[in-house]
């Protein structure tokens, strides 16, 4: 058995979702534990592309159990939509399961989360506008509605027509915005219900079971470890906990259960949305990445911001992630540059550090500090063992490993499945500290 969490340890879209569909291949269930469809997955199968942004993509394996555990929030109409795109091309969905205790993302969510950034002005998170925020400010302020109350008919009408009225106040009276129907509302999410009927399960329960039957099971994080409310770039950050301790509270497992950590990493840095990005490559090799990278928001289709690799955050994802080993994703990206830069310090205030700040503030101020390494300027698209790999290709992602004191188990060329080198094998293979990743 290992039961295993893979993480972004960047600013999302690292390319968790091929990686976490490549570990898929060997669950037996997989747990999506935070974030909502503010996240987006782009996995290609045979040449068919699906995007997915609430089901594990795991479901596309016929042997995998699939939970949308507590931790998410769940907006019906998209899932209901997902489900039909998987449908459609032949992909069974009896193996998803949504946990009772999820919230839903509610019409009303989606609105304030678009206004409020409108009136935030220059202040604007820059959010995806899916409702995130507003949907977890209702579970925390406890008025939130769950999946287990859009299955009891009776209490969802109550519920729901209180919420709205309740909501059409903030949209009319500080949003100027038109009010919300309760029952159109009503009819909607009653009829989402029925359809969401099926699927629903006490998802903690279910994870036991599997823990109990020493299944293999795949907490699947969203979103990355900057964007962690707690541990990120605050403001900027999203509404849920993406780090590997989220997995344990948003699916409900002790800490005990966890075998393996994984952070995903891509060989450069992006990030969407606003907020500090030392790295940040504004010019010529910004956009080149960003080109070459096809650095597009899987959810939102924002243009990504783009920038060398951040030692600083690597380290601090491994600190705050206690990471065991990394998946270093898009390295063929940087197959053209002549030379490559890697951020190994900031320079804040005149003084050189090496931690990340926690200070939002003083993270706005730091200055990165560069190693430069040479490219290697040749396709490393069809490499398929790191012998393959040119040695300075080699070279940088030793430079990488060492820099964050953790091991490569995984790189990642290109978007197919098989554009993969498995350095060492990041489940059965042994742990932190012994995996002896050599280049
Ligand atoms: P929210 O999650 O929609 O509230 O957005 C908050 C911040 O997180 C914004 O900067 C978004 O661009 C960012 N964000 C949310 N989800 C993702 C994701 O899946 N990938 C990258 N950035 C994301
Ligand atoms: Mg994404």
């Amino acid at each position: 058995m290992a039961n295993v969490i893979v993480i972004g340890t960047q600013w999302g879209d690292e390319g968790k979702g091929k990686i976490t569909d490549l570990l898929s291949r060997s669950a037996d269930v997989v747990v999506r534990y935070q974030g909502g469809i503010n996240a987006g997955h782009t996995i290609v199968v045979n040449e068919q592309v699906f995007k997915l942004h609430l089901i594990p993509s795991g479901i596309l394996y016929p042997q995998t159990d699939c939970i949308i555990a507590s931790g998410t929030v769940v907006d019906p109409e998209i899932l209901l939509q997902e489900l039909e795109q998987l449908r459609k091309v032949g992909v069974s969905t009896d193996r998803l399961f949504i946990a009772e205790t999820a919230h839903v993302t509610m019409p009303y969510h989606r609105l304030i989360d678009k206004a409020a950034e409108e009136l935030r002005a220059e202040h604007k998170i820059g959010t995806t506008g899916r409702g995130i925020g507003p949907t977890y400010t209702d579970k925390s302020e406890r008025i939130g509605i769950r999946i287990i109350d859009l299955m009891d008919t009776d209490l969802l009408r109550k519920r729901l027509k209180w919420a709205v009225e309740q909501k059409n106040i903030i949209l009319e009276r500080l949003y100027n915005l038109p009010p919300l129907d309760p029952q159109e509302v009503i009819d909607k999410y009653i009829g989402y219900a029925e359809q969401l009927r099926p699927y629903v399960v006490d998802a903690s329960l279910k994870i036991d079971e599997a823990i109990r039957k020493r299944l293999n099971i795949l907490f699947e994080g969203a979103q990355g470890t900057l964007l962690d409310l707690d541990h990120g770039t605050y403001p900027y950050v999203t509404s849920s906990n993406p780090v590997a301790g989220g997995a344990c509270i948003g699916a409900g497992v002790g800490p005990t259960m966890i075998d393996r950590i994984i952070g995903v990493a891509k060989a450069y840095t992006t990030r969407v949305g606003e907020g500090p990005f030392p790295t940040e490559l504004k010019e010529e090799i910004g956009a080149h990445l960003g080109d070459r990278g096809a650095e597009f928001g899987t959810t939102t289709g924002r243009k990504r911001r783009c920038g060398w690799f951040d030692g600083v955050i690597g380290r601090y994802a491994v600190r705050i992630n206690g990471l065991d080993c990394l998946a270093i994703t898009k390295l063929d990206i940087l197959d053209e540059l002549e030379e490559i830069k890697v951020c190994t310090a900031y320079e804040l205030d005149g003084q050189i550090i090496r931690d990340f700040p926690s200070d939002a503030r003083a993270f706005a101020r730091c200055v990165p500090i560069y190693e430069t390494l040479s490219g290697w300027q040749q396709s490393t698209a069809d490499c398929k063992e790191l012998s393959d790999l040119p040695s300075a290709a080699r070279d940088y992602l030793k430079f990488l490993a060492d820099l964050m004191e953790v091991p490569i188990a995984i790189i990642s060329l290109g978007a197919s499945r098989g554009q993969t080198i498995i350095v060492e094998d990041p489940i059965h293979g042994p742990k932190r500290g012994l995996l002896s990743a050599t280049f």
